[in-house]
């Protein structure tokens, strides 16, 4: 038969929680209320970005929107120049990474088409050699033709490209999402 004081101890093993009152005079409940504190301070740490980031994404996702560039007259057929732009999802604190760049290239007359500047590599910018009438990257010698296929190098992918549309003789983009690659 099991006497009162190993109940205790079965007691105090089974729980979960500290006993509140011995928790300042016992060591052991001391210790689990750390370890409880402190893990569930590592969860919050791991688990608010996502949350954040999730309800960021709920409130201010509206869809596709469209980034006029200019108007078309503006670029000249054949073509291909560095475009900046706002980031229509920037936040106030952003700061310059709020402004973007678009290579722009009209291949003719109502033609065009607007390539991201990242590499499809390892994401680095993207120069344009219009000597040459390639796309160059700086970091691990990619090259692209100036249709965005790629010409040599690591890249796996052509450059992508974004939605893009005239609309009252404006160029305008959509960055929400890329074109399917042809
Ligand atoms: S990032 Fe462009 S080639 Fe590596």
């Amino acid at each position: 038969m099991t006497n009162c004081n190993d109940c205790q101890q079965h007691r105090d093993s089974q729980r979960i929680l500290p006993d509140w009152k011995r928790v300042f005079v016992n060591r052991q409940e001391f210790l689990k209320l750390l370890s409880l504190t402190l893990g569930g301070l590592i969860s919050a740490v791991a688990v608010i970005p996502g949350f954040a980031f999730l309800v960021n994404y709920l409130f201010t996702h509206s869809g596709d929107k469209w980034i006029a560039l200019g108007p078309k007259d503006k670029f000249k057929e054949g073509e291909t120049v560095d475009v900046v732009f706002d980031d229509p999802a920037a936040q106030p604190w952003d700061g310059c990474s709020a402004r973007r760049s678009v290579w722009l290239r009209r291949d003719e007359n109502d033609k065009f088409t607007a390539f991201a500047i990242t590499c499809t590599h390892l994401g680095c910018p993207v120069k344009w050699e219009a000597g040459p009438q390639l796309f160059m990257c700086p970091c691990h010698g990619g090259v692209y033709y100036n249709n965005g296929d790629v010409a040599g190098g690591p890249p796996p992918r052509p450059l992508r490209r974004y939605p893009i549309r005239i609309k009252d003789d404006v160029i305008e983009i959509s960055v929400g999402q890329f074109l399917p690659e042809t």
